[in-house]
């Protein structure tokens, strides 16, 4: 006999409607192929509208979270309002009374993990979050469940559509930022507060989920070094492009000595670079694992049905355990190995001069006195100013921001523009 599974969804918009989507056209698919009968008993939201909208009958609509948690015959809930709170609170109510939750959640989840997983714990509930990470792109399930014999080496994603989405349509069309970011927003990519994609947050809060679940270790998303791509501009992108890069946001975790590397910044990608071809609003985590070798997860990270199928796979999962799943690490919500930020790598760094002799000599002796070797260079000069484009050959982060804060000193300087990192 087919199991009834029971479902109630908490914040029916972009994702959760994209759930409720799927579960309905294809409830029959699930029935035939997973035996289980999906059925969605309450939703809840804000604004009734909304629930009408999608051709939710009225009398499915809950009053309250009280409502949902207080149903027996409840068994999965979906949260995908966003957000802290109250989206915490709820959460931990339903938890406690038993039932699975399933999350689209990243910020709650990077904030608030520890106690969430003590709630569900107590609770003898399931906590699932899928689609917190890249999307409709199984890479959760995958560190998991399927990547276990390895150890994890390095984890580096595009891992934020919109900000894909904005630099690849600059890149590609010359668009504006702002123009790219309106359209991101109409298409549903980004946040409700679109300065958690372009300043980064979002994508550190997944990188800190993922690089926890790939280094079976707490990495609080308060250690992931972060910048956005607001100081990104056409000039940089033209000039990487140039010099063989494009530019992409990237999430890079990386095992080191002795503890882990976590950063989420601008980058240079070598064109030949498989990350180098994902675009628009497509993600993609390049992994290697000591065995496994390189792995590439590619696919569409936001967006209500890709989401949408990551929540209910998570679902589907939620059902089927006899047991629930929880973290294989001590999750205090506190780093227990160092996290280092002396980064190794190239760096392309933007200057405008004054064009006069011996300025290019003066900015070449800082750089070698600081340990900076020069790979390639370009100037171009207008006007009695000049802009000089550094490419650095691999050196410690300390050693370049030592050489451009003295060149920022320097009477020879207009400004030091931009410094961004390079993937090796
Ligand atoms: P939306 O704003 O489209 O949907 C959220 C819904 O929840 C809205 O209908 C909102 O109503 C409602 N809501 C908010 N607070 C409450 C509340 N207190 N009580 C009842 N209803 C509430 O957001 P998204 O679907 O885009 O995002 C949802 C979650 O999924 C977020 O955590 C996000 O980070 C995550 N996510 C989003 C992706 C995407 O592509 N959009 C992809 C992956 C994850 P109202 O509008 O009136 O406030
Ligand atoms: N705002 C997020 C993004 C949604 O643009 O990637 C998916 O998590």
């Amino acid at each position: 006999m087919d199991k009834i599974v029971n479902v109630a969804i908490m914040g029916i918009g972009t994702v959760g409607g994209g759930t409720y989507e799927i579960l309905t056209k294809n409830h029959d698919f699930l029935l035939k192929n997973q035996g289980i009968d999906f059925r969605v008993k309450k939703v809840l939201d804000k604004n009734l509208e909304r629930i009408r909208s999608f051709g939710i009958p009225e009398e499915k609509a809950a009053s309250s979270v009280d409502e949902i948690a207080a149903d027996k015959d409840i068994s999965v809930v979906v949260e995908t309002m966003g957000g802290v709170e109250p989206a915490k609170t709820f959460i931990e109510k339903v938890l406690l009374s038993g039932k699975n939750v399933v999350t689209a959640n990243k910020e709650l989840i990077s904030k608030h993990w520890p106690e969430l997983e003590a709630a569900a714990k107590k609770g003898g509930a399931g906590l699932y979050f899928e689609a917190s990470c890249v999307g409709g792109v199984p890479i959760i399930r995958a560190l998991e469940e399927s990547l276990q014999a390895n150890r994890i080496n390095s984890l580096v994603g595009i891992i934020n559509g919109t900000t894909n989405y904005i630099l690849t349509k600059m890149t590609e069309e010359g668009m504006s930022y702002e123009a790219a970011l309106k359209e991101a927003q109409q298409l549903g990519y980004a946040e409700f507060d679109p300065t958690s994609d372009v300043e980064g947050y979002d994508a550190a809060y997944k990188l800190s989920i993922l690089s926890s679940l790939a280094f079976h270790t707490c990495v609080p998303y308060t250690c992931v070094y972060r910048e956005g791509i607001t100081k990104i501009t056409k000039t940089d992108i033209k000039m990487g492009s140039e010099m063989g890069y494009v530019i992409k946001l990237l999430a890079i975790g990386k095992r080191t000595g002795d503890g882990v590397e976590v950063r989420v910044h601008p980058t240079f990608v070598p064109k030949s670079h498989p990350l180098a071809g994902v675009g628009g609003s497509f993600n993609a985590v390049f992994l290697n694992g000591d065995f496994v070798d390189d792995l590439m997860f590619y696919g569409r990270g936001a967006g209500a049905r890709p989401t949408g199928s990551a929540i209910v796979s998570d679902i589907v999962y939620a059902a089927k355990r006899v047991s629930p799943l929880y973290s294989d690490f001590d999750n205090s919500g506190k780093a227990d190995v160092e996290i280092s930020s002396d980064y190794v790598c190239k760096y392309y760094v933007s200057i405008s001069v004054n064009d006069a002799t011996g300025v290019l000599a003066s900015l070449s002796n800082v750089f070698a006195k600081n340990n900076v070797s020069i790979e390639n260079l370009i100037q171009k000069g207008e006007n009695g100013r000049a802009a000089i484009f550094f490419l650095t050959h691999a050196c410690k982060e300390s050693d370049v921001r030592r050489a451009v804060s003295e060149i920022e000193k320097y009477d020879g300087t207009n400004r030091v523009e931009n410094l961004i990192r390079v993937l090796e």
